[in-house]
């Protein structure tokens, strides 16, 4: 493939445009991000990439937390609105008739209409230039109760997530595996009539001498029982 060679930018993609909540209860406002990222597992922590020329710098600064809010693509044009007005100027929780609900471990607002709602609090901030890096734990997550099924497993994919790359959004496309299916044993085809397998992680047939726990420990005399003979 030919290639040409640009000069450094940050041409990643897609990417979610998260609407990022802030402010209180009484003054509540939101801003779209897409510079938004997870940076490590245990604990849960995220990033956030911010001017220091938005109003929702100063209020994030004040308070030590926001709400990161996953974006639906019915909440497209909302996340573009949010992401081109101010605060300063406008209520924007009224503006798009987003609704701002309690959380629960942090004073600002989550959006309502967002599936998911990730309350975090600031433990870093270190300014890169253009933005400033804002740090933090993921302290409480909410999840619409319709994206639960009788088991209690979320299921993010009936979300309508909304992605961006390079300006502009996207909704989603079609499946094409989960984590791990690309070195997972192929499974025989299913008979017909045959109740469908559960999804999931598919177990590797066990050897001979193995048992539940692993390998069979080697024990001198130990062999593997074979059946008797008839
Ligand atoms: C798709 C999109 C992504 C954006 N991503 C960021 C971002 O990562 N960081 C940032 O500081 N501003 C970002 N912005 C711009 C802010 O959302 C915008 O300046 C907003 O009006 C700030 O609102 P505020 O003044 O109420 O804080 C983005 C805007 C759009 C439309």
């Amino acid at each position: 493939m030919n290639k040409i060679t640009w000069k450094g930018s940050v041409l990643l993609g897609p990417i979610p445009p998260v609407l990022v909540s802030c402010g209180t209860p009484e003054a509540p406002n939101v801003f779209t991000v897409a510079w938004a990222g997870i940076v490590n597992t245990h604990p849960p922590r995220v990033s956030i990439s911010v001017r220091p020329s938005r109003h929702s710098y100063g209020l994030i600064q004040e308070s030590g937390a926001f709400v990161i809010n996953l974006p639906t693509t019915a909440l497209a044009r909302a996340v573009d609105w949010c992401g081109v007005k101010s605060g300063r100027d406008v209520n924007k929780f009224e503006a798009m008739g987003l609704t701002a609900l309690p959380a629960s471990q942090v004073g600002c607002p989550l959006v309502g209409e967002s599936p998911v709602n990730l309350e975090c609090k600031v433990f870093q901030q270190i300014p890169l230039g253009t933005h400033d890096l804002f740090l933090a734990d993921v302290v409480a997550v909410n999840v619409s109760e319709n994206l639960l099924d009788a088991a209690g497993k979320l299921h993010l994919e009936r979300a309508g997530l909304l992605a961006y790359a390079h300006g502009q959004y996207y909704s989603l496309g079609e499946e094409l595996g989960t984590f791990g299916w690309s070195v997972r044993k192929k499974q025989p085809p299913v008979k017909k009539g045959a109740a469908p397998k559960k999804p999931g992680f598919e177990k590797a047939p066990r050897k001979a001498g193995e048992t539940k726990r692993g390998p069979a420990p080697k024990k001198a005399g130990y062999a593997p029982r074979r059946p008797k003979k008839k």
